[in-house]
């Protein structure tokens, strides 16, 4: 099939690239031309594991191909995949002036019986208002047709989680446009569910609300195992290994972040309070995860006393491990809080820094390796679990700080590990400190 995606972050690009490496012809358009540019020299404008790889192999291939121009990317094409950016407004819900002027601009160069599949993640009626921009703005008397097919990719795992995913949603308002998606991702061999435009539209807020919900649950739990002296994680193995709860997603940490949950689950909530319905559980959820960021300053403090001049080594700035993204990372709410105390902050990550850079720039130092942001540093604060900092010999790490003392976040730290250390606390979340 010949198929354009309109859009190249995390979503229009881990699509392109996946569907071109099942053997379609894809054209991934952007008016960012920088990127564009980029793109064409087989770079990838972001940090995704096997992407850059894949890119090139399918650009190499003759399968993919980069353009800003909508004339040469929409020629001749089956589907176009509508998968630019719906960022947050100012009042929480999804702001949808890009993919407005998506459908404005595409408009003109359609041709009779397309079909258009927003991908984006959009509040239910968005197709409906897409349909509408796309009909009076085309030239031609042509029909269209609309379908809703939402994404499920995690950042860190785009490519593996494009190319197996669970289940592929489909939403049409006839078998056909179904039937004609549903050909695309045939060599996925992924289960498909097929529904209404509406209902594809919500199961996308409705999954991501619940994630971020169960996080939010776990991280309680694990703020109750504090007072009680109970371990979050075997409570977590334990709720877990009932098939109706599932293991994923239960691991307690420093909150959620990235540019989905935060942004979903405030979207999910105004769009049912606009309805009259109160989804209060939506703000016990967002609440939560404010508190819970706020949980490795709270506990320094009740440590120190006073973090006024303490040197805190940072480890890990990206919102979660294996990407560079910094959008709504707990790290930037924790650097602030930091800084508000006095304290210095040095922080070290493996792919983030330039990005961290934009966002927090002189507020905090940037180290090299995790040895360089320890060294004299009064603790270290395990903010994302990037692989790299479970492996640290830990012991040699503790003898080179000023005060050998881990706040961990994200319960990185191996336990075997720890009955090792001869100097220095830990302190975890929702475990036993040692
Ligand atoms: C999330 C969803 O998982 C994807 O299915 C969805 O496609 C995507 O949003 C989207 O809407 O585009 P993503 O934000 O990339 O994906 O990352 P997740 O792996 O879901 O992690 C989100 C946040 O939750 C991270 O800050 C992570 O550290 C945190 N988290 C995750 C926990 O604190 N505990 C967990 O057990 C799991």
């Amino acid at each position: 099939m010949k198929i354009s995606v309109l859009g190249t972050g995390y979503v229009g690009l881990s699509t392109g690239v996946c569907l071109a490496e099942i053997g379609h012809f894809v054209t991934c358009i952007d008016i960012n031309q920088h990127k564009i540019g980029q793109l064409c020299q087989g770079k990838s404008p972001i940090y995704e594991p096997f992407l850059e790889n894949l890119l090139l192999k399918n650009a190499d291939e003759g399968r993919l191909k980069f353009t800003s121009s909508y004339l040469n990317g929409l020629e001749g094409t089956d589907i176009i995949i509508l998968a630019v950016g719906t960022p947050q407004s100012e009042d929480g819900s999804a702001d949808l002036s890009y993919i407005m002027k998506c459908a404005k601009d595409i408009a003109p160069h359609l041709t009779d019986g397309v079909t258009v599949v927003i991908k984006s993640t959009v509040p239910v009626g968005t197709n409906e208002l897409v349909e509408k921009i796309i009909m009076s703005h085309c030239n031609n008397d042509i029909t269209i047709n609309m379908a809703s097919n939402p994404e499920f990719l995690r950042q860190g795992s785009a490519i593996n989680d494009t190319l197996h995913p669970d289940r592929i949603i489909i939403g049409a308002n006839s078998k056909k446009v179904a039937d004609k998606i549903e050909e695309m991702y045939l060599p996925l061999k992924a289960p498909i569910i097929k529904t209404s435009i509406r209902s594809a539209e919500l199961i996308k807020y409705a999954s991501n609300a619940f994630l971020a919900t169960k996080i939010s649950y776990i991280n309680q739990i694990a703020n109750l195992c504090e007072m009680v002296g109970a371990d979050v994680n075997d409570i977590a193995l334990g709720m877990g290994t009932d098939k109706r709860i599932g293991l994923s997603f239960l691991q307690a940490g420093i909150g959620y972040g990235g540019s989905c949950f935060p942004k979903d689950v405030k979207a999910l909530h105004l769009t049912a309070e606009k309805h009259g319905i109160q989804f209060s559980l939506l703000k016990e959820t967002m609440r939560i995860n404010d508190e819970q960021q706020e949980l490795l300053v709270k506990k320094a403090k009740k440590r120190f006393g006073s973090l006024k001049s303490k040197k805190i080594a940072l480890f890990g700035l990206s919102f979660k491990p294996n990407t560079d993204d910094m959008r709504e990372a707990p790290s930037i709410k924790i650097v602030r809080l930091l800084s508000n105390e006095g304290a210095n902050v040095v922080a070290y990550d493996p792919v983030a820094t330039h990005n961290a850079r934009e966002v927090l720039g002189n507020m905090i130092s940037y180290a090299n390796s995790p040895e360089e942001a320890i060294l004299d540093a009064d603790a270290v604060f395990i903010v994302t679990d990037w692989d790299e900092f479970k492996h640290l010999n830990i012991t040699n790490i503790l003898k080179k700080m000023r005060c050998p003392i881990i706040f961990d976040g994200r319960n990185c730290l191996d336990e075997s590990m720890l009955h090792l250390l001869e100097i220095g606390e830990y302190y975890p979340v929702g475990r036993p400190s040692v």
